[in-house]
């Protein structure tokens, strides 16, 4: 194998490292590899945590982060991905990671998997050295289920583990109140208690997957009417967003994670419910969580919620969704 050696300058790229939430999750059965049949529909956000990658000649992997949630051992997901971004482009390099926490962690809006895409992206850069898509692909499905996505950005469609992505076209921006109780919830776990709940109900594999089937037509239906109001008919005057967010409740579009992370979590709950009240027109759990969300039409009654949770002890942002053109505009652009 050649291996060539990084003999220029150090090189410092700084990289955004977007977030994204889940609209809508439907957890399908328990595969033989132990991953759960998902389809699910991401958006990313507008709030990011900033990768700074510095390349400069010598060996090895370092990752700097402040907050002392973040490991910085080799089980860090920037860590396993410059590992396979050196491999795939057989170059010999010292690579440093800094990573500015601004994102939850283990907070359902893919912050972990997203430092790594900009750990790729940035790597990519500072070494001079593209790779192909597939690879890219390839090795973002080998970090994480939800890498994935974020070589894309906007709104993406998930299916298979959540790795098989594919890029939809992008929803209206809405405005999003993002609530982050301090709770770190497992993944892994979250997933446990569903199959354990699964199978107290006692649901066939073949409801399993009509489950699935019954939340794709669900949201076909809500994408496939997206410029008409409620009923269907288009009114003068009605905005875009407003009209596509009741679509979005009428179709009954649910995450399952809440099935199961409510009844421990019921605070979360609670969340959700001062979201509803404050007026989102659509609020759920963002993957397992903790992060709970809510969609508005506009930018006031998301300013007004984000104050009431943060008045009631909930650390809570407002932020805009982000589509897939500023994505890619802004990511490389620090
Ligand atoms: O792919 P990722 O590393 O994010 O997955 C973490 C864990 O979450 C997996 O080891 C598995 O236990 C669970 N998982 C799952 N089904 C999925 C995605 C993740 O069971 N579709």
């Amino acid at each position: 194998m050649l291996i060539a050696e990084c003999y220029s300058f150090p090189m410092s790229i700084s990289v955004r490292s977007y977030a994204k939430i889940n609209i809508g999750l439907r957890i399908g059965p328990r595969r033989e590899d132990g991953f759960h049949e998902l389809y699910t529909l991401y958006q990313t956000l507008a709030l990011f945590d900033v990768i700074r990658v510095e390349t400069s000649r010598g060996l090895g992997i370092e990752i700097a982060c402040k907050d002392a949630r973040v490991p910085c051992d080799e089980t860090n997901t920037c860590y396993r991905m410059a590992e396979k971004v050196l491999r795939a482009s057989k170059i010999r390099s010292k690579v440093r990671i800094n990573i500015e926490k601004n994102l939850p962690v283990q907070g359902g809006l893919g912050a972990a998997s997203s430092n790594a895409v900009a750990t790729m992206l940035g790597m990519e850069r500072a070494l001079k050295k593209e790779l192909a898509p597939l690879d890219r692909l390839r090795l973002a499905s080998e970090v994480g289920s939800d890498v994935p996505l974020f070589l894309i950005g906007g709104t993406v469609l998930g299916l298979g583990r959540g790795e098989q992505v594919y890029p939809l076209e992008d929803l209206p921006n809405f405005h999003c109140v993002v609530a982050t109780p301090a709770l770190g919830i497992s993944t892994p776990a979250a997933f446990a208690e569903w199959d354990n709940t699964m199978a107290a109900s006692k649901l066939t594999p073949e409801q399993g997957s009509a489950r699935i089937d019954s939340f794709s037509h669900s949201l076909f239906e809500w994408l496939g009417s997206k410029s008409f109001s409620p009923t269907g008919v288009p009114r003068q005057g009605w905005d875009r967003a407003e009209a596509l967010l009741l679509g979005l409740v009428r179709t009954g579009m649910e995450n399952d994670f809440e099935s199961v992370v409510f009844p421990k979590y019921p605070a979360l709950r609670e969340v959700k419910r001062t979201l509803e009240k404050a007026g989102a027109k659509f609020a759920s759990l963002s993957g397992s969580g903790s992060t709970v969300y809510g969609l508005f039409a506009n930018r006031t009654s998301a300013g007004k919620a984000s104050k009431l949770l943060t008045s009631q002890g909930v650390r809570a942002c407002a932020t805009v969704t982000l589509q897939r053109a500023e994505y890619w505009k802004t990511a490389l652009s620090q």
